[in-house]
């Protein structure tokens, strides 16, 4: 039974994600943040005995350490990047730029799944499949930037990408594979009601893209749910 460690899984794409491969009989430790908003993944875990929780702020690294730590006798598949977030609109406009937030989202957003590699990288290694996915965004893409704004997440999601393309190179010696993807326009609480793409129809693509990934053809790539390429 592979196993996939999700982050941010307590709602939106994680909670997809976690749902979809507890019924492919996937082993699946689903982490959450927040203790008061995981009623979801409660559910989920009453009716799936493959389900395990963990407390995990991804923000906080040496947190990653203690999970990677309490985790060190398994073995970890498919490690997906998932948590993420956007920043308020006002604070992604330039003029009201708020540079906390900004930090925030290149903690979250960029740097805390190069943490969580690291972290992980011993569990990916004994491993059958070693396939790290994050979730990028087509947003992070400088060639398809035609509108502007959103600086703050569109900065943090091309800094993500800069830095697991560099990991796929480093880590192809080790038989590793990294994913670099973009759901779609997803109906989520961050992608909003107008969202034109159904939550289960991007995790069950992204489900898909995963199980054909190639290590030769694939590793590196900035893919989305359809299996895409998306321009950087
Ligand atoms: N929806 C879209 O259209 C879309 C498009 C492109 C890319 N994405 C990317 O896909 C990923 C999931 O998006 P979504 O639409 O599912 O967003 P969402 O509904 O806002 O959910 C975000 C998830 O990330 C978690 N999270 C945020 N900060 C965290 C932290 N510091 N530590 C741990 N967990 C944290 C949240 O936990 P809490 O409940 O505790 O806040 C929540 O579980 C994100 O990386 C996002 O950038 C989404």
């Amino acid at each position: 039974m592979p196993t996939v460690l999700i982050t941010g899984a307590n709602r939106g794409l994680g909670l997809e994600f976690c749902r979809q491969y507890a019924s492919l009989n996937w082993r699946v430790h689903a982490t959450y943040r927040n203790l008061k908003a995981k009623e979801e993944l409660d559910k989920l875990v009453s009716t799936h005995a493959n389900i395990t929780l963990h407390e995990l702020d991804v923000s906080d690294f040496s947190a990653i350490d203690r999970l990677a730590d309490y985790m060190s006798s398994e073995n970890i598949d498919l490690l997906i990047c998932n948590a993420g977030i956007f920043g308020r609109e006002e604070s992604n406009r330039f003029g009201t730029i708020d540079y906390t937030e900004w930090m925030d989202a290149l903690v979250i957003n960029a740097k805390a799944p190069v943490k969580l590699t690291e972290a992980f990288l011993p569990h990916l290694k004994r491993s059958e499949r070693r396939i790290i996915v994050v979730m990028s965004s087509w947003l992070g893409s400088i060639t398809d930037n035609k509108n502007g704004g959103f600086l703050i997440y569109r900065s943090s999601k091309a800094a993500l990408n800069a830095a697991m393309k560099s990991l796929a190179i480093d880590l192809r010696k080790d038989e590793i594979g990294v994913l670099i993807m973009h759901p779609g326009w997803v109906r989520t609480d961050m992608g909003g009601p107008e969202a034109p793409v159904e939550c289960i129809d991007s995790i069950a693509g992204m489900v898909s893209v995963i199980d054909n990934f190639r290590l030769d053809e694939d590793t590196g790539r900035f893919i989305d749910f359809e299996g895409k390429d998306v321009n950087w």
